[in-house]
């Protein structure tokens, strides 16, 4: 789950490149915190779509996971 600006997105833990998940210790944006980064080969995910903008799964997109805010809290399947 991302929270960016205004926004709430919601992701499968799964890299379309290799199924691996996504984090290693946690870490799952880049340290401008402007993109999702797999750490298992450097892949890189826009937050608004999960679409991959650089790395060996370019083209490609997280799977999304439904996430919603409801009565100020953060709901999810
Ligand atoms: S497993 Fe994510 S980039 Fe390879």
């Amino acid at each position: 789950m991302v929270r960016a600006g205004g926004t709430l997105s919601g992701w499968v833990d799964s890299c379309p490149h290799a199924g691996w998940p996504l984090a290693m210790a946690d870490r799952y944006l880049t340290r401008e915190k402007d993109l999702i980064l797999c750490a298992g080969h450097g892949a890189l995910f826009r937050l608004e779509d999960g679409v991959c903008v650089a790395g060996p799964c370019a083209g490609r997109a997280l799977e999304p996971w439904p996430v919603r805010i409801r009565d100020g809290g953060v709901e999810t399947a």
